[in-house]
């Protein structure tokens, strides 16, 4: 019996489609450079967190979610930032479940590992779409759907990206957004389904590898589109205008809104890394795709 196992996965970040995905449009997101490590040893006693990056009341919970009660030691490291949109807690949850299962000596397929990722996000995010972890779990791009049935996904060839990730410096309530836009729903539907429509016509354009303007363009009409469903804030808006003002080809937000980060294509990460320092506003880059 082994006494220890490591798991780990990437976070994410959505490109286009966040908030309709909830009602069965389609989403795509891919994975970034980042993400989360768990360790897990076996131990005399109960089940605790042993180390963290993160101290959320919620985590003892969402680790009983996969563990049992007694006998496991968890570690967890992490460079993802925490609630910004990125995935963190999906990565989190993908990560625990690799780590469980192979402290188990078994080798999950992707279904498997996808609900058992589900159950933890679950703990943080209520009744999420599970894009993120389905991002996790096939450490690459996909396009997204949440039908009544189950997910369909599908893995997307996506090409190299030079994207620069503005944190708000904010957390996101991604249940509260959610909720907040399910309570409007009736008046917010054709917003939801612009959106949808705006995913459909990105993806194409993604996988006919279409000039970044053309994809930086549709970013930004995302952006607006969620503005328009109440999810973006004064502060996004603004990041996003910052990025655009400093050449890039296009800005949105990045994930449930209210806070978390936007992210912006653009051909040099320099030219905007600089400005935003310049600024005094936080930023990091990263390559997805290729
Ligand atoms: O976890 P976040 O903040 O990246 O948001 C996930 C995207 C939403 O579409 C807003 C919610 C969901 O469950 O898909």
């Amino acid at each position: 019996m082994r006494d220890q196992a490591t798991g780990t996965a990437p976070g994410k970040l959505i490109l286009a489609g966040e908030h309709a995905v909830v009602y069965g449009h389609p989403a795509v997101a891919v994975a970034v450079n980042r993400g989360t490590t768990v360790q897990l040893r076996r131990r005399p006693g109960p089940t605790r967190v042993e180390r963290a990056i993160l101290h959320d009341a919620r985590l003892h919970e969402a680790m009983l979610a996969l563990l049992p009660p007694e006998g496991v030691g968890v570690h967890i490291e992490s460079s993802l930032p925490v609630g910004r949109g990125m995935g963190s807690s999906a990565a989190l949850a993908i990560a625990l479940a690799r780590a469980w299962f192979t402290l188990q000596g078994q080798e999950p397929d992707f279904q498997q590992l996808h609900e058992a990722g589900f159950k933890v996000e679950r703990v943080f995010h209520g009744n999420p779409s599970g894009i993120d972890h389905a991002v996790a779990a096939i450490e690459g791009a996909v396009r997204y759907r949440n039908l009544p049935d189950g997910p369909e996904i599908e893995p997307l060839t996506v090409p190299s990206l030079e994207l620069v990730v503005l944190d708000s410096g904010l957390a996101g309530d991604t249940r509260l957004l959610v909720q907040r836009v399910r309570d409007q729903r009736l008046v917010l539907q054709p917003v939801i389904a612009e959106i949808g429509a705006l995913a459909e016509r990105f993806i194409e354009a993604l996988e006919m590898s279409a000039p970044p303007e053309v994809l930086g363009h549709m970013m930004t009409e995302n952006h607006a589109l969620l503005g328009r469903l109440g999810v973006s804030t004064v502060n996004l808006d603004r990041l996003a205008r910052f990025a655009l003002d400093a050449g890039a080809h296009g800005a949105k937000l990045a994930g449930a809104g209210g806070g978390g980060v936007v992210i912006a294509l653009v051909d040099d990460p320099e030219l905007l890394l600089r400005a935003a320092g310049k600024a005094g506003v936080p930023a990091f880059s990263v390559t997805v795709g290729g």
